[in-house]
């Protein structure tokens, strides 16, 4: 399959803009406008790819391509680009299947900046990539030959309605594979809606008064009170 490049239409003459506005600007959600003010409502298709820098071309590409066995099906190798001081770069894409992959940028001759490297905290690894499986038997087997393999994976972990293994790839970036143990119904969205809600309502109070909020019990009290409120309205 092959698509007309929007870019081409356009006359540019970098590939890579320099006004960055869209990079560095700050996004004041109380100035946008939403979808229900324009009534437009636009789609998604999944993820195409994640990116993340590695400063470890050999390790990256053995790990991915032959321990867990991803396919490397496409480097982009190119000059610095874009702003000035941006280096030369490899970024090369390994298929994690249903049309997603996973993905790096190796800067040639650049060093890890320290606020780069791995942290054993829940903030580092809130950011992570969780790949699929669709049964118990690939969970395992993906859990068994890891090991076998020699790498350290967690123990199952069974959060709500997922049950994930995880571990952490050469870089130090967290990793989960991950199996969905009962589907998402309509009832769970409109839970999740009510506890957002909640704890959305507890946050701008307490940032009113100059504080943070303290515990989930609070936001477990108000949401109590919320659901009552709807199945009254039922
Ligand atoms: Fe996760």
């Amino acid at each position: 399959m092959t698509v007309e490049s929007l870019h081409s239409e356009a006359r540019q003459e970098t590939a890579y803009t320099t006004k960055r506005a869209y990079r560095t600007r700050d996004v004041d959600v109380t100035s946008l406008k939403t979808q229900a003010d324009d009534g437009i409502q636009l789609k998604l298709h999944g993820v195409d790819h994640s990116a993340r820098p590695t400063w470890k071309l050999r390790e990256t590409v053995t790990f991915y391509r032959d321990v867990l066995g991803l396919p490397l099906i496409h480097t982009i190798s190119a000059r610095g680009w874009g702003h000035p001081g941006h280096p030369d770069f490899l970024h090369f894409f390994f298929d994690a299947g249903n049309g997603a992959t996973i993905a790096f940028f190796y800067y040639i001759g650049t060093d890890r900046p320290e606020r780069y490297m791995p942290e054993d905290s829940h903030f580092y690894s809130a950011t992570h990539t969780a790949w699929g499986v669709d049964s118990r038997e690939e969970l395992e087997q993906w859990k068994e030959t890891l090991e076998g393999r020699g790498m350290t994976v967690s123990p199952y972990t069974r959060h709500e309605g997922l049950e994930s293994i995880y571990f952490r790839d050469p870089n130090g970036y967290p990793l989960e594979i991950t199996l969905r143990l009962r589907d998402v119904e309509e009832i769970d969205a409109r839970d999740a809606e009510l506890t957002l809600r909640a704890a959305i309502e507890l946050e701008d109070a307490a940032r009113a008064a100059g504080e943070k909020m303290t515990d989930i019990d609070t936001v477990w009290r108000r949401k109590a009170a919320l659901v009552d409120a709807y199945l009254e309205a039922e």
